[in-house]
């Protein structure tokens, strides 16, 4: 389906790397409450992708009374899925991915992570750096992320924005680089100063606010012109021209490099809830956050870099979402495209398993609904319908011989026993369990002895998750309870030193999903101490499907 490069000149369509070049691609990261899903709708609103706020939850709404599947979400008032929305802004598509806020969920946060070029690390102007915040970001720096901070919530009594700056530099040890400053907070909040432009952006009290679709925020004015004295008091101008001055000196300037580098993060101003200053970072996402990269990957036993603009359509699976409408079972892998033009229609294998599918009805996921997909880039994210072929780490492409670097598994950090109540439905318990599992969410293991299954997850939340989805899509009611476990170790070794591994430690083995030995420790010291003792045998905390 690749268009020879004659056929795209002709009809005028720009090039399959100057699309990806108009890509920008960045999940957005924070500490709960710090105004995370405020922000997205008001970027989607600044993007022109939806009318009014509110939409996003309502549309959220709509979602759930079509799958309920998330009541625990609306219960709890958490955000427990992460989905993507794209939009078309300035020329560009920018593609958000929304990551769940709660640190129980943090593996499903990382692996969406995987898909992101660029973050927005959302700081809550008067709390600052959240231990959330903090464990986030330092993923981002694992994966080389750049990251753009917005201090929200100016228009609530704040921390001293250079103390915030301090913050970022001692706790992140990344130079921040303010390209607004603002003119108070709370009560006295004026509005910011944009340092490259010498612009004042006034705030208006009244204006943003849920319901209204403008910003209601005046023009921005030359902060050295008359004007400004309808916005500012003489003692605020000074102090804002002083404390501009300062910063100019004390920060360094914003370097685009630096911050693709991940040493530098450029700080905007505003507040989500009041639409104020969230143009801005929408403007400076699409100037500075990077389009998608080349991405390491192995062809056959090779080494080899995948170009966005490479004529192959390759791309990687980093969420499966299940039952999303569980009238009709679908689940929905997500791929993060890494190269070519894909088009509706077009065979992709799969490159572990060499399965291939001809993909018909790739949705992608406009704020307002979901469409399908006639093309797509990459950067973009399409969602595929299947029906359990694709699993998380999948690497898919035309010839089926690529292979990016896997996603892992992490050990999980509480290990649960479950039951079903009524014994009848063992086997379907067995079947929805995997079917759980394959998403990536918890990890399923099978003790070698005995009947039970063990679930592995992150937080406790996720099993009551587990068990609120067991119930509402496969009518199953289940008991978590406690299991003798702490600890999960996936084994490698050798073969004879794995069955002499296995054969001392039968009531402490079991396989997961994959069917890959696993070790299931009593606690850390068990853990300790069989590795100690078991030289030759590797314990390893993260799995990387091969
Ligand atoms: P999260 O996704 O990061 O968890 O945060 P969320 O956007 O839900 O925001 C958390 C709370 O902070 C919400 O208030 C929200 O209205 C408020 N908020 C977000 N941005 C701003 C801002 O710029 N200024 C002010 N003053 N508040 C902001 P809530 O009372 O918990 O919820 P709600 O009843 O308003 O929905």
């Amino acid at each position: 389906m690749s268009i020879p490069p004659a056929a795209e000149a002709a009809s005028n369509r720009p090039g399959v790397a100057a699309q990806a070049a108009r890509r920008r691609t960045f999940a957005i990261i924070s500490h709960p409450d710090a105004g995370k899903t405020t922000l997205t709708e008001n970027l989607l609103l600044a993007g022109g992708a939806i009318r009014a706020a509110g939409a996003v939850r309502a549309r959220g709404e709509n979602r759930r009374t079509r799958s309920d599947w998330m009541k625990i979400e609306r219960e709890r008032g958490i955000s427990v899925s992460a989905s993507v929305m794209t939009f078309d802004h300035d020329g560009l598509m920018f593609n958000l991915l929304d990551t769940p806020g709660h640190e129980d969920f943090s593996e499903d946060t990382y692996r969406t992570l995987t898909a992101a070029d660029a973050a927005v690390m959302v700081l809550d102007a008067a709390k600052g750096i959240e231990p959330q915040t903090l464990k986030l970001f330092e993923v981002c720096r694992m994966r080389d992320i750049p990251i753009v901070t917005f201090i929200n919530k100016m228009d609530r009594e704040a921390q001293d924005p250079f103390e915030l700056l301090d913050e970022i530099a001692s706790k992140l040890a990344l130079d921040p680089a303010p390209l607004y400053w603002p003119a108070g907070s709370g009560g006295r909040f004026k509005g910011m100063l944009d340092l490259r432009r010498q612009q004042f952006l006034p705030f208006a009290k009244k204006g943003g606010g849920p319901a209204h679709d403008e910003d209601g925020h005046p023009d921005a004015i030359a902060f050295k012109g008359n004007a400004v004295v309808s916005y500012l008091e003489p003692d605020e101008h000074e102090e804002l021209a002083e404390n501009a001055e300062l910063v100019t000196e004390a920060a360094k300037p914003f370097d685009p490099q630096s911050f693709l580098e991940g040493h530098m993060t450029p700080v905007f101003f505003g507040s989500a809830l009041r639409h104020f200053g969230v143009a801005q970072l929408l403007e400076g996402i699409g100037a500075y956050a990077p389009p998608p990269k080349p991405v390491a990957a192995r062809r056959g036993g090779d080494e080899t870099h995948v170009a966005p603009g490479d004529r192959e359509v390759s791309g990687f699976v980093f969420k499966v979402q299940a039952n999303m409408d569980p009238n009709h079972r679908d689940r929905i892998a997500f791929l993060k495209l890494c190269s070519g033009r894909f088009a509706r229609g077009m065979k992709l294998k799969v490159q572990n398993t060499g399965k291939q599918l001809s993909v018909n009805a790739p949705v992608m996921f406009f704020a307002s609904d979901r469409e399908l997909a006639e093309d797509a880039y990459a950067g973009d994210v399409i969602g595929i319908p299947n029906h359990g072929v694709l699993r998380v780490g999948d690497s898919l492409s035309e010839s089926g011989t690529l292979r990016f670097a896997g996603l892992p598994n992490f050990a999980p950090e509480i290990l649960q026993r479950v039951r079903v109540k009524d014994p009848l439905k063992a086997k379907h318990l067995k079947k929805a369990l995997e079917s759980l599992a394959e998403e990536g969410v918890t990890q399923l293991f099978r003790p070698n002895m005995g009947s039970d299954f063990i679930v592995g997850a992150v937080g406790q939340l996720q099993f009551e998750v587990m068990a609120d989805r067991l119930r509402e899509e496969y009518q199953l009611d289940v008991i978590f309870e406690a299991s003798p476990f702490a600890e999960a170790r996936w084994l490698t070794a050798d073969r004879a030193d794995l069955e002499d591994f296995t054969g001392k430690h039968r009531t402490a083995m079991a396989t997961d999903i994959d069917e890959q030995p696993v070790f299931l420790g009593k606690s850390a010291w068990e853990v300790n101490y069989v590795t100690e003792r078991f030289p030759k045998v590797r314990f390893e905390r993260a799995k990387e499907r091969a």
